[in-house]
Protein backbone atom coordinates (compact mmCIF):
# COMPACT_ATOMS: atom_id res chain seq x y z
CA UNK A 1 0.00 0.00 0.00
CA UNK A 2 1.19 3.52 -0.70
CA UNK A 3 1.04 5.44 2.11
CA UNK A 4 2.10 9.15 2.31
CA UNK A 5 2.07 12.97 2.07
CA UNK A 6 -0.78 14.24 0.62
CA UNK A 7 -0.57 18.14 0.79
CA UNK A 8 1.49 20.61 3.11
CA UNK A 9 -0.19 23.61 4.13
CA UNK A 10 1.80 25.94 6.55
CA UNK A 11 1.46 28.93 8.83
CA UNK A 12 4.22 31.49 9.55
CA UNK A 13 3.26 34.32 11.45
CA UNK A 14 3.84 37.80 9.91
CA UNK A 15 6.07 39.33 12.62
CA UNK A 16 9.99 38.78 11.76
CA UNK A 17 13.11 40.03 13.21
CA UNK A 18 15.86 41.10 10.88
CA UNK A 19 19.36 39.73 11.40
CA UNK A 20 21.14 42.58 10.39
CA UNK A 21 19.58 44.62 13.14
CA UNK A 22 19.60 41.91 15.67
CA UNK A 23 23.34 41.82 15.20
CA UNK A 24 23.86 45.46 15.23
CA UNK A 25 21.84 45.42 18.57
CA UNK A 26 23.99 42.91 20.33
CA UNK A 27 27.68 44.49 18.96
CA UNK A 28 28.14 41.08 16.27
CA UNK A 29 28.90 40.88 12.78
CA UNK A 30 25.91 40.54 10.54
CA UNK A 31 28.26 38.11 8.35
CA UNK A 32 28.36 35.53 11.21
CA UNK A 33 23.95 35.25 11.06
CA UNK A 34 24.05 35.71 7.05
CA UNK A 35 26.81 33.49 6.49
CA UNK A 36 28.11 31.74 9.21
CA UNK A 37 25.02 30.35 10.23
CA UNK A 38 22.67 31.37 7.23
CA UNK A 39 20.49 33.56 9.29
CA UNK A 40 18.16 36.18 7.88
CA UNK A 41 15.26 36.42 9.13
CA UNK A 42 13.36 34.97 12.18
CA UNK A 43 9.78 34.77 12.26
CA UNK A 44 8.09 35.93 15.75
CA UNK A 45 4.84 35.28 17.10
CA UNK A 46 2.41 38.07 18.16
CA UNK A 47 1.34 38.86 21.66
CA UNK A 48 -1.95 36.64 20.78
CA UNK A 49 -0.67 33.79 19.28
CA UNK A 50 0.74 30.43 20.20
CA UNK A 51 1.68 27.09 19.25
CA UNK A 52 -1.95 25.56 19.24
CA UNK A 53 -3.57 29.01 16.98
CA UNK A 54 -0.68 28.82 14.65
CA UNK A 55 -1.56 24.61 14.51
CA UNK A 56 -4.78 25.04 14.15
CA UNK A 57 -4.38 28.32 11.18
CA UNK A 58 -2.13 25.54 9.79
CA UNK A 59 -4.89 22.73 9.77
CA UNK A 60 -7.57 25.14 8.24
CA UNK A 61 -5.17 26.08 5.40
CA UNK A 62 -4.85 22.16 4.69
CA UNK A 63 -8.53 21.42 5.24
CA UNK A 64 -9.26 24.21 2.77
CA UNK A 65 -6.73 23.44 0.26
CA UNK A 66 -7.44 19.95 0.32
CA UNK A 67 -11.61 20.65 0.23
CA UNK A 68 -11.37 17.92 3.08
CA UNK A 69 -14.60 17.71 5.44
CA UNK A 70 -14.24 17.05 9.15
CA UNK A 71 -15.34 13.27 8.35
CA UNK A 72 -12.48 12.64 5.88
CA UNK A 73 -9.73 13.07 8.95
CA UNK A 74 -10.15 10.09 11.29
CA UNK A 75 -6.67 11.10 13.49
CA UNK A 76 -5.42 14.71 14.25
CA UNK A 77 -2.04 14.48 15.97
CA UNK A 78 0.48 17.46 17.25
CA UNK A 79 3.90 17.39 17.95
CA UNK A 80 5.71 20.23 19.53
CA UNK A 81 8.25 20.99 22.48
CA UNK A 82 6.24 24.40 23.35
CA UNK A 83 3.87 22.36 25.26
CA UNK A 84 0.97 24.57 26.94
CA UNK A 85 -0.48 22.23 29.41
CA UNK A 86 1.07 18.92 31.33
CA UNK A 87 -1.92 17.31 30.88
CA UNK A 88 -4.29 18.86 28.13
CA UNK A 89 -2.87 17.49 24.26
CA UNK A 90 -2.55 20.34 21.97
CA UNK A 91 -4.78 18.91 19.37
CA UNK A 92 -7.74 18.95 21.89
CA UNK A 93 -7.09 23.01 21.47
CA UNK A 94 -6.70 22.60 17.76
CA UNK A 95 -10.40 19.96 17.66
CA UNK A 96 -11.82 23.73 19.19
CA UNK A 97 -10.61 26.01 17.27
CA UNK A 98 -11.00 24.20 14.12
CA UNK A 99 -15.25 23.66 15.52
CA UNK A 100 -15.67 27.21 15.65
CA UNK A 101 -15.42 26.96 11.99
CA UNK A 102 -16.92 23.11 10.80
CA UNK A 103 -19.72 23.15 14.03
CA UNK A 104 -19.97 21.57 17.51
CA UNK A 105 -18.48 18.25 17.42
CA UNK A 106 -17.74 17.85 14.07
CA UNK A 107 -14.28 16.33 15.20
CA UNK A 108 -15.98 13.95 17.57
CA UNK A 109 -14.86 10.83 15.92
CA UNK A 110 -11.24 11.78 15.78
CA UNK A 111 -8.63 10.55 17.46
CA UNK A 112 -5.12 11.63 18.10
CA UNK A 113 -2.26 12.81 20.85
CA UNK A 114 0.33 15.92 21.40
CA UNK A 115 3.41 13.85 21.02
CA UNK A 116 6.89 15.61 22.24
CA UNK A 117 10.59 14.18 21.73
CA UNK A 118 12.12 17.40 20.70
CA UNK A 119 12.04 18.44 17.03
CA UNK A 120 12.25 14.82 15.83
CA UNK A 121 8.54 14.13 17.47
CA UNK A 122 6.79 14.94 14.19
CA UNK A 123 8.53 12.25 12.52
CA UNK A 124 7.55 9.93 14.94
CA UNK A 125 3.78 10.99 14.64
CA UNK A 126 3.90 10.97 10.43
CA UNK A 127 5.31 7.05 10.96
CA UNK A 128 3.05 6.67 13.66
CA UNK A 129 0.31 7.64 11.21
CA UNK A 130 1.42 5.80 7.97
CA UNK A 131 1.50 3.08 10.27
CA UNK A 132 -1.99 3.42 11.28
CA UNK A 133 -3.48 3.43 7.84
CA UNK A 134 -1.09 0.56 6.73
CA UNK A 135 -2.30 -1.62 9.49
CA UNK A 136 -6.00 -1.05 7.49
CA UNK A 137 -7.26 0.73 10.76
CA UNK A 138 -7.86 4.12 9.11
CA UNK A 139 -11.68 3.15 7.52
CA UNK A 140 -9.85 5.11 4.49
CA UNK A 141 -9.92 8.26 6.72
CA UNK A 142 -6.80 10.60 6.10
CA UNK A 143 -4.60 11.61 9.45
CA UNK A 144 -3.21 15.06 9.81
CA UNK A 145 -0.26 15.72 11.35
CA UNK A 146 0.52 19.40 12.44
CA UNK A 147 4.39 20.38 13.87
CA UNK A 148 4.19 23.73 15.52
CA UNK A 149 6.56 25.48 17.47
CA UNK A 150 8.01 28.83 19.05
CA UNK A 151 11.55 28.20 19.20
CA UNK A 152 12.13 30.77 21.88
CA UNK A 153 16.03 31.51 23.94
CA UNK A 154 17.19 33.68 26.35
CA UNK A 155 18.03 36.90 25.71
CA UNK A 156 21.55 37.64 25.11
CA UNK A 157 22.44 33.65 24.87
CA UNK A 158 24.06 32.20 21.88
CA UNK A 159 20.96 30.56 21.09
CA UNK A 160 19.27 33.82 20.77
CA UNK A 161 20.09 34.28 16.71
CA UNK A 162 18.07 30.51 16.34
CA UNK A 163 15.00 31.52 17.14
CA UNK A 164 11.53 31.46 14.58
CA UNK A 165 7.62 30.38 15.19
CA UNK A 166 5.48 28.80 12.61
CA UNK A 167 3.49 25.64 11.94
CA UNK A 168 3.19 22.88 9.40
CA UNK A 169 0.22 20.50 8.48
CA UNK A 170 0.72 17.06 6.75
CA UNK A 171 -2.49 15.30 5.43
CA UNK A 172 -1.02 11.85 5.34
CA UNK A 173 -3.57 8.81 3.60
CA UNK A 174 -3.29 6.22 0.96
CA UNK A 175 -3.31 8.10 -2.01
CA UNK A 176 -1.19 10.65 -1.88
CA UNK A 177 -0.43 13.25 -3.99
CA UNK A 178 2.84 14.74 -2.67
CA UNK A 179 5.21 11.39 -1.62
CA UNK A 180 4.66 7.92 -1.07
CA UNK A 181 7.12 6.87 1.97
CA UNK A 182 9.78 3.75 1.44
CA UNK A 183 8.26 0.96 3.56
CA UNK A 184 10.28 -0.99 5.83
CA UNK A 185 13.13 1.30 5.94
CA UNK A 186 12.62 3.97 8.63
CA UNK A 187 15.30 4.07 11.14
CA UNK A 188 15.87 5.66 14.91
CA UNK A 189 18.73 5.91 17.08
CA UNK A 190 18.06 6.86 20.48
CA UNK A 191 20.68 7.59 23.98
CA UNK A 192 19.88 9.93 27.17
CA UNK A 193 21.72 12.95 26.71
CA UNK A 194 20.88 16.81 27.76
CA UNK A 195 22.50 18.78 25.04
CA UNK A 196 19.06 20.66 24.88
CA UNK A 197 16.01 20.29 27.35
CA UNK A 198 13.97 22.27 29.21
CA UNK A 199 12.80 21.90 32.81
CA UNK A 200 9.03 22.47 34.04
CA UNK A 201 8.00 25.62 34.42
CA UNK A 202 11.03 27.19 32.09
CA UNK A 203 10.03 28.91 28.35
CA UNK A 204 13.22 28.60 27.90
CA UNK A 205 15.78 26.19 27.52
CA UNK A 206 18.91 24.85 28.56
CA UNK A 207 21.55 24.60 25.59
CA UNK A 208 25.28 22.58 25.23
CA UNK A 209 25.21 24.59 21.64
CA UNK A 210 28.33 22.90 19.96
CA UNK A 211 27.53 19.52 21.85
CA UNK A 212 24.01 19.84 20.53
CA UNK A 213 25.43 20.40 17.03
CA UNK A 214 27.72 17.55 16.97
CA UNK A 215 25.10 15.11 18.74
CA UNK A 216 23.31 15.83 16.61
CA UNK A 217 25.16 14.44 13.39
CA UNK A 218 26.35 11.30 15.19
CA UNK A 219 22.87 10.37 15.88
CA UNK A 220 21.50 10.91 12.50
CA UNK A 221 24.74 8.83 11.25
CA UNK A 222 23.71 6.15 13.44
CA UNK A 223 19.71 5.93 12.25
CA UNK A 224 21.61 6.40 8.75
CA UNK A 225 23.40 3.36 9.34
CA UNK A 226 20.18 1.64 10.58
CA UNK A 227 18.33 2.86 7.15
CA UNK A 228 21.68 1.46 4.54
CA UNK A 229 20.90 -1.99 6.45
CA UNK A 230 17.31 -2.05 5.60
CA UNK A 231 18.02 -0.57 2.32
CA UNK A 232 19.94 -2.73 1.08
CA UNK A 233 18.64 -5.98 2.91
CA UNK A 234 14.91 -5.35 1.57
CA UNK A 235 16.21 -4.50 -2.16
CA UNK A 236 15.44 -0.78 -2.03
CA UNK A 237 18.79 0.15 -2.78
CA UNK A 238 21.36 -2.61 -4.69
CA UNK A 239 24.60 -0.62 -4.46
CA UNK A 240 27.40 -1.46 -7.71
CA UNK A 241 31.66 -1.34 -6.40
CA UNK A 242 32.49 2.32 -5.33
CA UNK A 243 28.50 3.47 -4.46
CA UNK A 244 26.92 4.64 -1.46
CA UNK A 245 23.08 4.73 -0.66
CA UNK A 246 24.13 8.59 -1.33
CA UNK A 247 24.08 8.22 -4.65
CA UNK A 248 20.47 6.90 -4.77
CA UNK A 249 18.92 9.57 -2.82
CA UNK A 250 18.20 12.91 -5.07
CA UNK A 251 17.26 15.28 -2.47
CA UNK A 252 18.02 15.39 1.86
CA UNK A 253 16.01 16.97 3.81
CA UNK A 254 17.62 17.69 7.28
CA UNK A 255 16.80 19.09 10.59
CA UNK A 256 17.35 22.71 10.19
CA UNK A 257 18.22 24.59 13.83
CA UNK A 258 19.42 27.13 11.44
CA UNK A 259 19.90 26.55 7.75
CA UNK A 260 23.73 26.23 7.68
CA UNK A 261 23.59 23.00 9.98
CA UNK A 262 21.81 21.70 6.78
CA UNK A 263 25.22 21.74 5.43
CA UNK A 264 27.43 21.12 8.25
CA UNK A 265 25.61 17.56 8.43
CA UNK A 266 25.59 17.08 4.71
CA UNK A 267 29.63 17.04 4.88
CA UNK A 268 29.87 14.68 8.30
CA UNK A 269 27.29 12.16 6.58
CA UNK A 270 29.02 12.45 3.22
CA UNK A 271 32.82 11.99 4.93
CA UNK A 272 31.17 8.95 6.46
CA UNK A 273 29.83 7.95 3.35
CA UNK A 274 32.45 8.27 1.19
CA UNK A 275 35.80 7.48 3.68
CA UNK A 276 36.17 3.83 2.34
CA UNK A 277 35.15 4.71 -1.56
CA UNK A 278 37.72 5.12 -4.13
CA UNK A 279 36.22 8.27 -4.63
CA UNK A 280 37.85 9.65 -1.41
CA UNK A 281 41.55 8.89 -2.24
CA UNK A 282 41.28 11.43 -4.95
CA UNK A 283 39.53 13.64 -2.86
CA UNK A 284 41.78 13.53 -0.39
CA UNK A 285 44.57 13.63 -2.89
CA UNK A 286 43.18 16.93 -4.69
CA UNK A 287 42.93 18.59 -1.31
CA UNK A 288 46.49 18.10 0.11
CA UNK A 289 45.34 16.93 3.30
CA UNK A 290 44.92 14.28 5.46
CA UNK A 291 41.64 13.94 7.38
CA UNK A 292 42.75 14.17 11.26
CA UNK A 293 41.57 11.78 13.41
CA UNK A 294 40.60 12.21 17.42
CA UNK A 295 43.76 11.22 19.96
CA UNK A 296 41.21 9.19 21.83
CA UNK A 297 40.58 5.84 20.37
CA UNK A 298 37.10 5.63 21.51
CA UNK A 299 35.99 8.86 19.66
CA UNK A 300 33.23 9.62 22.63
CA UNK A 301 31.92 13.13 22.47
CA UNK A 302 33.24 14.26 24.64
CA UNK A 303 36.76 13.14 24.17
CA UNK A 304 36.02 14.80 20.77
CA UNK A 305 35.01 18.03 21.99
CA UNK A 306 37.79 18.16 24.57
CA UNK A 307 40.38 17.56 21.57
CA UNK A 308 41.19 20.90 21.19
CA UNK A 309 43.84 19.91 18.31
CA UNK A 310 41.91 18.07 16.68
CA UNK A 311 38.60 20.12 16.65
CA UNK A 312 40.56 22.66 15.26
CA UNK A 313 42.32 20.25 12.81
CA UNK A 314 38.77 18.86 12.19
CA UNK A 315 37.37 22.33 11.40
CA UNK A 316 40.12 23.03 8.66
CA UNK A 317 39.30 19.97 6.93
CA UNK A 318 35.64 20.35 7.13
CA UNK A 319 35.77 24.22 5.58
CA UNK A 320 38.25 22.60 2.83
CA UNK A 321 36.13 19.97 1.61
CA UNK A 322 33.14 22.09 1.99
CA UNK A 323 35.12 23.93 -1.10
CA UNK A 324 35.90 20.87 -2.87
CA UNK A 325 34.00 20.11 -6.70
CA UNK A 326 32.71 17.02 -5.85
CA UNK A 327 30.66 18.70 -2.68
CA UNK A 328 29.53 21.26 -3.90
CA UNK A 329 27.79 19.30 -6.46
CA UNK A 330 25.75 17.02 -3.62
CA UNK A 331 24.91 20.00 -1.88
CA UNK A 332 23.61 22.10 -4.97
CA UNK A 333 21.99 19.20 -6.52
CA UNK A 334 20.71 17.61 -3.15
CA UNK A 335 20.12 19.98 -0.41
CA UNK A 336 20.62 24.05 -1.42
CA UNK A 337 17.08 24.26 -2.26
CA UNK A 338 15.80 22.98 0.61
CA UNK A 339 17.84 25.53 3.03
CA UNK A 340 15.97 29.18 1.31
CA UNK A 341 12.70 28.62 3.42
CA UNK A 342 14.76 28.28 6.93
CA UNK A 343 17.01 31.52 6.18
CA UNK A 344 14.11 33.62 5.60
CA UNK A 345 12.12 32.01 8.42
CA UNK A 346 14.37 30.70 11.51
CA UNK A 347 14.21 27.66 13.31
CA UNK A 348 11.04 26.03 13.88
CA UNK A 349 11.74 23.21 15.97
CA UNK A 350 9.40 20.29 14.85
CA UNK A 351 8.73 21.47 11.63
CA UNK A 352 12.00 22.79 10.32
CA UNK A 353 12.83 19.53 8.99
CA UNK A 354 9.30 19.75 7.12
CA UNK A 355 9.53 23.77 6.18
CA UNK A 356 12.96 22.25 4.82
CA UNK A 357 10.91 19.21 2.37
CA UNK A 358 8.22 22.15 1.75
CA UNK A 359 11.38 24.74 0.48
CA UNK A 360 12.65 22.01 -1.59
CA UNK A 361 9.64 21.37 -3.66
CA UNK A 362 8.94 24.71 -4.01
CA UNK A 363 12.45 25.92 -5.23
CA UNK A 364 13.35 23.07 -7.43
CA UNK A 365 9.69 23.13 -8.88
CA UNK A 366 11.01 27.02 -10.00
CA UNK A 367 14.15 25.94 -11.44
CA UNK A 368 11.90 23.42 -13.46
CA UNK A 369 13.58 20.34 -12.21
CA UNK A 370 11.17 16.96 -12.71
CA UNK A 371 10.41 15.55 -9.42
CA UNK A 372 8.77 12.63 -9.93
CA UNK A 373 9.54 9.50 -9.26
CA UNK A 374 13.06 11.07 -7.06
CA UNK A 375 13.49 9.47 -3.75
CA UNK A 376 13.77 12.31 -0.78
CA UNK A 377 15.69 11.41 2.26
CA UNK A 378 14.92 12.79 5.87
CA UNK A 379 17.56 13.31 8.66
CA UNK A 380 15.36 14.12 11.69
CA UNK A 381 17.15 15.19 15.04
CA UNK A 382 15.62 15.98 18.32
CA UNK A 383 17.86 16.95 21.16
CA UNK A 384 17.77 14.58 24.43
CA UNK A 385 18.26 12.99 21.61
CA UNK A 386 16.87 10.51 19.13
CA UNK A 387 16.97 10.82 15.30
CA UNK A 388 14.80 9.19 12.57
CA UNK A 389 15.62 8.76 8.94
CA UNK A 390 13.43 7.61 6.56
CA UNK A 391 12.99 8.63 2.77
CA UNK A 392 9.93 8.89 -0.03
CA UNK A 393 9.27 8.99 -3.70
CA UNK A 394 7.70 11.64 -5.10
CA UNK A 395 4.60 10.96 -6.75
CA UNK A 396 3.60 11.54 -10.17
CA UNK A 397 0.93 13.59 -9.23
CA UNK A 398 2.92 16.07 -7.48
CA UNK A 399 2.96 18.83 -9.60
CA UNK A 400 -0.82 19.94 -8.39
CA UNK A 401 -0.18 20.67 -5.16
CA UNK A 402 3.14 22.32 -5.55
CA UNK A 403 2.47 24.34 -8.34
CA UNK A 404 0.39 26.63 -6.10
CA UNK A 405 3.26 26.67 -3.63
CA UNK A 406 4.33 30.15 -2.94
CA UNK A 407 6.08 30.77 0.23
CA UNK A 408 6.06 34.33 0.11
CA UNK A 409 2.44 34.97 -0.93
CA UNK A 410 1.38 32.34 1.58
CA UNK A 411 3.09 34.17 4.75
CA UNK A 412 1.43 37.25 3.74
CA UNK A 413 2.76 40.98 4.49
CA UNK A 414 5.84 39.99 6.77
CA UNK A 415 6.10 43.12 9.21
CA UNK A 416 9.63 43.51 10.85
CA UNK A 417 9.92 44.70 14.29
CA UNK A 418 12.51 47.47 16.25
CA UNK A 419 14.85 45.44 18.48
CA UNK A 420 12.77 47.34 21.35
CA UNK A 421 9.22 46.03 19.82
CA UNK A 422 10.47 42.76 19.93
CA UNK A 423 12.38 42.56 23.57
CA UNK A 424 9.16 43.54 24.99
CA UNK A 425 7.62 40.40 23.44
CA UNK A 426 10.25 38.00 23.75
CA UNK A 427 10.32 39.39 28.09
CA UNK A 428 5.88 38.60 27.62
CA UNK A 429 5.62 42.46 28.70
CA UNK A 430 2.35 42.90 26.65
CA UNK A 431 -0.59 40.46 26.97
CA UNK A 432 -2.33 38.69 24.83
CA UNK A 433 -4.62 41.59 23.69
CA UNK A 434 -1.97 43.77 23.29
CA UNK A 435 -1.19 42.65 19.77
CA UNK A 436 0.63 44.45 17.42
CA UNK A 437 -0.99 43.10 14.17
CA UNK A 438 -4.70 43.22 12.72
CA UNK A 439 -5.34 39.62 11.96
CA UNK A 440 -7.70 38.37 9.25
CA UNK A 441 -8.86 35.43 8.80
CA UNK A 442 -7.02 33.39 11.56
CA UNK A 443 -7.60 32.31 14.95
CA UNK A 444 -5.84 34.36 17.34
CA UNK A 445 -5.73 33.66 21.67
CA UNK A 446 -8.00 36.21 23.41
CA UNK A 447 -7.80 35.23 26.76
CA UNK A 448 -5.74 32.92 29.23
CA UNK A 449 -7.75 32.34 32.35
CA UNK A 450 -5.95 33.09 35.96
CA UNK A 451 -8.50 32.56 38.47
CA UNK A 452 -7.34 29.60 40.61
CA UNK A 453 -10.59 27.17 39.47
CA UNK A 454 -10.38 27.70 35.60
CA UNK A 455 -6.70 28.48 35.56
CA UNK A 456 -4.77 28.24 31.96
CA UNK A 457 -8.06 27.99 30.12
CA UNK A 458 -7.42 29.22 26.93
CA UNK A 459 -9.81 30.91 24.35
CA UNK A 460 -9.39 31.45 21.17
CA UNK A 461 -11.61 33.02 18.32
CA UNK A 462 -11.49 32.81 14.65
CA UNK A 463 -11.11 36.65 13.32
CA UNK A 464 -13.31 37.26 10.14
N1 LIG B 1 31.58 35.89 9.44
C1 LIG B 1 31.23 34.71 8.87
N2 LIG B 1 31.09 33.56 9.58
C2 LIG B 1 31.32 33.63 10.91
C3 LIG B 1 31.69 34.81 11.56
C4 LIG B 1 31.82 36.00 10.77
N3 LIG B 1 32.14 37.15 11.31
N4 LIG B 1 31.84 34.54 12.87
C5 LIG B 1 31.58 33.23 13.04
N5 LIG B 1 31.26 32.67 11.86
C6 LIG B 1 30.86 31.28 11.59
C7 LIG B 1 31.71 30.26 12.33
O1 LIG B 1 32.90 29.97 11.64
C8 LIG B 1 30.76 29.08 12.39
O2 LIG B 1 30.72 28.40 11.16
P1 LIG B 1 31.30 26.89 11.05
O3 LIG B 1 30.61 26.08 12.07
O4 LIG B 1 31.00 26.50 9.66
O5 LIG B 1 32.74 27.07 11.33
C9 LIG B 1 29.38 29.74 12.53
O6 LIG B 1 29.55 31.10 12.11
C10 LIG B 1 28.85 29.73 13.94
O7 LIG B 1 29.82 30.26 14.77
P2 LIG B 1 30.04 29.66 16.21
O8 LIG B 1 30.18 28.19 16.17
O9 LIG B 1 31.10 30.48 16.87
O10 LIG B 1 28.62 30.04 16.83
P3 LIG B 1 28.11 30.10 18.29
O11 LIG B 1 29.11 29.76 19.29
O12 LIG B 1 27.49 31.43 18.39
O13 LIG B 1 27.01 28.95 18.36
C11 LIG B 1 25.15 27.58 17.93
C12 LIG B 1 26.20 28.51 17.31
C13 LIG B 1 25.83 26.47 18.68
C14 LIG B 1 24.30 27.02 16.81
C15 LIG B 1 24.26 28.43 18.90
O14 LIG B 1 23.57 29.39 18.17
C16 LIG B 1 23.26 27.60 19.68
O15 LIG B 1 23.56 27.13 20.76
N6 LIG B 1 22.01 27.42 19.15
C17 LIG B 1 20.97 26.65 19.80
C18 LIG B 1 21.22 25.15 19.78
C19 LIG B 1 21.19 24.58 18.39
O16 LIG B 1 20.61 25.12 17.47
N7 LIG B 1 21.83 23.44 18.21
C20 LIG B 1 21.82 22.75 16.93
C21 LIG B 1 21.84 21.24 17.07
S1 LIG B 1 20.63 20.69 18.23
C22 LIG B 1 19.19 20.75 17.40
O17 LIG B 1 19.19 20.80 16.22
C23 LIG B 1 17.91 20.77 18.12
C24 LIG B 1 17.30 22.14 18.01
O18 LIG B 1 16.55 22.43 17.10
C25 LIG B 1 17.66 23.11 19.01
Amino acid sequence: MAVGIDDIALYIPRLFVDARDFAKARGMDPDKLQRGLGISKMAMVDTNQDPACMAANACLRIMERSKLAPKDVGRLYVATESSLDESKAMNSYVIGMLEQIYGDDSFGHCGGIECKFACVSGSYALYDNSNWIRAGESGGKSAIVVVSDIAKYDLGSSGEYTQGAGAIAMLVNDNPRIMQFDPKVTSTSIKNEYDFYRPFGKETPIVHGQYSNLLYMIQVKKALMSYKEKALSTGLMKLKEGETILDYIDFLNMHLPYSNMGKKALSYLIRHEWRKLPRWKKIIEKMGMEEPIPKDPRGTIESVLADSEFMAKDHEFTKKFAKTEEFQDVYEQKLASSLIASQMIGNLYTASLYLGFRSCLEFEFQKGTDLEGKRVGFGSYGSGSSAMVFSGVIAPEYKEIVKDMNLESEMGNRIKLSLEEYEEIHENKRGPNENLLDSKKEFVLVDVESSPEIKGQRKYIYKE
